[in-house]
């Protein structure tokens, strides 16, 4: 079996994320995502508008994904990697050569991002940033 990792925030489920977790399922036969926690966009300076709970059922909800994990950090994929027995790591294109590092553990695969959609483009559209829920 061909395991892949993808990692994201996923926050306010769009059509650009399934997009990518078709894509990435595509590359194996098991698609793993490591979705950020709430803890962990703070560090990043991001706010969600769904918390890390509301956002795991709805990516659990997606065919394409077999398995939700935490992001609770930047160092953890190489123990993820090691752990999962990942065979393929997946992001979007805006990450391009940033996690080239990881070849030595597993394939590296930067997927074209889909145009025109974002979480960001979604919040700003709606005059969702910097308001509370
Ligand atoms: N992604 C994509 N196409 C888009 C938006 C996101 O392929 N139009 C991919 C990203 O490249 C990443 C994954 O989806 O691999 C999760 O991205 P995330 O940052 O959660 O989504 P964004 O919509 O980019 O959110 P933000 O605007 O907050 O950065």
């Amino acid at each position: 079996m061909r395991k892949v990792i993808t990692y994201g925030t996923f926050d306010l489920l769009h059509y650009g994320h399934i997009n990518i977790l078709k894509r990435a399922k595509e590359q194996g036969d098991y698609l793993i995502v490591a979705l950020s926690t709430d803890e962990f966009n703070e560090i990043k300076g991001k706010t969600c508008y769904f918390s890390f709970d509301e956002r795991k059922k709805l990516v659990e909800s997606v065919r394409y994904v077999d398995l939700v994990i935490p992001e609770n950090n930047w160092e953890q994929k190489i123990d993820d990697i090691t752990e999962f027995k990942v065979d393929v790591f997946v992001m979007g294109d805006d990450w391009k050569g940033k996690f080239d590092f990881l070849k030595e553990l597993c394939e590296v695969v930067y997927l074209e991002r889909t145009p025109e959609i974002s979480t960001t483009k979604i919040k700003n559209e709606l005059g969702l940033n910097g308001k509370s829920k």
